[in-house]
């Protein structure tokens, strides 16, 4: 039986390289009154010297321009109000984000709650209601890796420390802008990291529980695109054919996701960054090096078509080890070792409220004993 599902509209996607450029177009389509711009922005955009070419963009078309551009890292609930509280002080703006994932979640959230006073915490694991986005969003990602730019949840920590998401269509921005050229810049290691963040976002898309024909598709060609263009995105930081590839892959995959969830790897990467500061591709990339080939004895159809498409046989056992060999081949260090993170404490974190539905959304059913046994593998590559 095909799973009911809703697929999300998301506005506009413009693809193109230096589709930036036109961005003051974009504006005055989606304009109804004034004409502020607040651009909520991260040191990485900034030291890339993006910024200052999007301020230029909107400057030489006669905008007010306010910037956001403190973020640095994961992003805390505290940002995210900072973010608002300058979103409020400007009038009908239009709210850009630009930058890595954490940048355009926490546009995504401030552009939305500074419609009301509350605080992002207020919002977290949908504790209340999010206010209808009354401001008109564009989401233009400078890495390839979170999907951001596509999704209905924002992450943040909160002032416990820990990894918790605010969801809901309200989140989803009218237009999303895809310049390959905007990710040349990032280093190989990030490069790496976000990529393979993508990869974990597709394969457990078309795994997961709540998988759906028209995730499937978009997903199973996001893993194709990864696996064709991660390593020479690595390698040539400045190939566009590559970056448009790995910027097309993360798109996809998160366009998959955004409506069948993530999984198990996402609930173990999330619990290894509130443990640890894991940080997140690296910690979903060895948490899925840990699982996948578990899961796949659950699921042979779904595993064998992950494997075919990562370029393997068309064999469910088959994808755990082409997965494990592309991130060897990326670079990143696959071992929690050196970590000395303790595997019941892991296991109960998977299972916490902020986790337990990722762990839920997981291709094959975990129980309490699955999750430790899952922990223990994860830290013991
Ligand atoms: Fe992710």
């Amino acid at each position: 039986m095909i799973n009911p599902f809703d697929f999300p509209g998301v506005g506009v996607i413009s693809f193109g390289v230096d589709r930036i450029e036109k961005m003051a177009d974009d504006l005055a389509d989606l304009e109804e009154k004034g004409t502020a711009v607040v651009v909520i922005s991260d040191a990485g955009v900034t030291r890339a010297g993006i910024l200052d070419r999007v301020r230029r963009i909107l400057k030489e078309s006669g905008r007010d321009v306010a910037v956001f551009a403190d973020l640095e890292g994961e992003p805390r609930g505290e940002s995210v109000d900072e973010a608002a509280t300058i979103v409020r002080r400007c009038e009908n703006p239009c709210v850009v984000g630009l930058g890595g994932g954490s940048a355009l979640d926490v546009a995504k959230l401030a552009a939305v709650i500074a419609g009301d006073d509350r605080p992002a915490e207020d919002y977290a694991l949908c504790a209340h209601p999010l206010p209808k986005p009354v401001l008109k969003r564009i989401m233009i990602p400078t890495t390839a890796g979170t999907g951001s730019e596509v999704t209905r949840n924002s992450i943040f920590i909160n002032r416990e420390g820990r990894k918790v998401w605010a969801w809901g269509q309200e989140l989803l921005p009218d237009r999303v802008i895809l310049d390959p050229r905007l990710t040349t810049s990032l280093p190989a290691h990030l490069t790496a990291a976000s990529g393979l963040d993508a990869l974990v976002h597709a394969i457990e898309a078309c795994t997961s529980q709540q998988r759906n024909p028209l995730s499937d598709t978009l997903a199973l060609h996001a893993i194709r695109l990864g696996k064709q263009h991660l390593l020479t995105a690595i390698e040539k930081p400045g190939d566009l054919t590559a970056r448009s590839g790995m910027l097309l892959a993360s798109t996809l995959a998160g366009l998959a996701f955004g409506t069948t969830g993530t999984a198990a790897a996402h609930s173990i990467g999330h619990a290894l960054a509130t443990i640890a500061g894991i940080p997140h591709g690296r910690a979903v990339a060895i948490a899925l090096d840990a699982i996948l080939g578990w899961n796949a004895e659950a699921s042979p159809e779904a595993f064998s078509a992950v494997a075919e498409a990562l370029g393997a046989h068309k064999r469910a056992e088959d994808a755990a080890p082409a997965f494990r060999a592309l991130i060897q081949q990326t670079g990143i260090d696959r071992s929690l070792a050196g970590e000395e993170i303790d595997p019941e404490t892991l296991a109960t974190l998977m299972l916490a409220e902020e986790n337990r539905p990722m762990l839920d959304n997981n291709a094959r059913k975990i129980t309490a004993t699955d999750a430790l046994e899952l922990a223990r593998r994860t830290v013991s590559l």
